[in-house]
């Protein structure tokens, strides 16, 4: 267990279900109209909702298993992605992979998306307003999935999904929620291969995220 675990794991609190609330106004009820994963990549692809659309080659709604309980977020579309339609393509990715594949899981088993639904010019940092158009696409995918566990990627899907300013060195090792469901932060694979000093840790996270993955949910 991580020493910042100010907030120790307790998987007998955890109820089942989901609180979905926050969409707001124009939002929700777009997204009371998407009742597929597949509703939401179509409304993504054809999105005018901030000017991002205009510069990408391609949307990146996300990707994996429509039933899956276990999510993976990150940021936003990088150009890999871009080319091809599909979220962690690169080498982030590949790392992303890997990370999965030591708690036993494959992409198969997991949904995969972003903040953001299409690539920031040049991979610059989402911008506010950016984030809030995008929200009730994520927002709905999650309600949509209700997934036993988020994990989320890296300083801005952590910050962004759980809407403070703590930085990821505070944030992970712990247990938060995101529309009710189970948050668990780690460091973006991206960040990873930059700084292999953050492996051990994002082995405990991803460890507690199986956790939480396996634990019995009572009917
Ligand atoms: N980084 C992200 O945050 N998301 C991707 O899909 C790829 C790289
Ligand atoms: N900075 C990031 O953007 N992500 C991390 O995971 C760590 C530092």
């Amino acid at each position: 267990m991580s020493t910042n675990a100010d907030q120790p794991l307790d998987l007998a609190s955890l109820g089942p279900g989901l609180s979905v609330g926050g969409l707001g106004d124009e939002g929700s009820h777009a997204a009371s109209a998407w009742n597929s994963l597949d509703d939401i990549a179509r409304a993504v692809a054809s999105c005018t909702r901030c000017s991002l659309y205009s510069g990408a080659k391609n949307p990146v709604p996300g990707h994996g298993n429509p039933n899956a309980d276990f999510v993976c977020v990150g940021e936003a579309p990088g150009a890999n992605e871009d080319e091809q339609g599909l979220p962690f393509v690169g080498q982030a990715g590949q790392l992303l992979t890997k990370i999965l594949a030591a708690i036993n899981l494959t992409r198969e088993d997991v949904f995969i998306c972003n903040v953001l639904k299409h690539r920031p010019p040049g991979n610059r940092n989402p911008n506010p307003d950016e984030v809030l158009a995008c929200s009730p696409y994520l927002v709905r995918q999650i309600e949509l999935l209700r997934p036993k566990v988020i994990l989320a990627l890296g300083t801005f899907a952590a910050q962004t999904l759980l809407q403070t300013r703590e930085p990821i060195g505070k944030l992970r090792g712990r247990l938060h929620r995101y529309h009710g469901v189970p948050v668990i932060v780690t460091y973006h694979p991206a960040a990873l291969l930059r700084n292999p000093s953050w492996k051990r840790p994002t082995w405990e996270d991803v460890q507690l995220a199986r956790k939480l993955f396996d634990r019995v949910v009572e009917p």
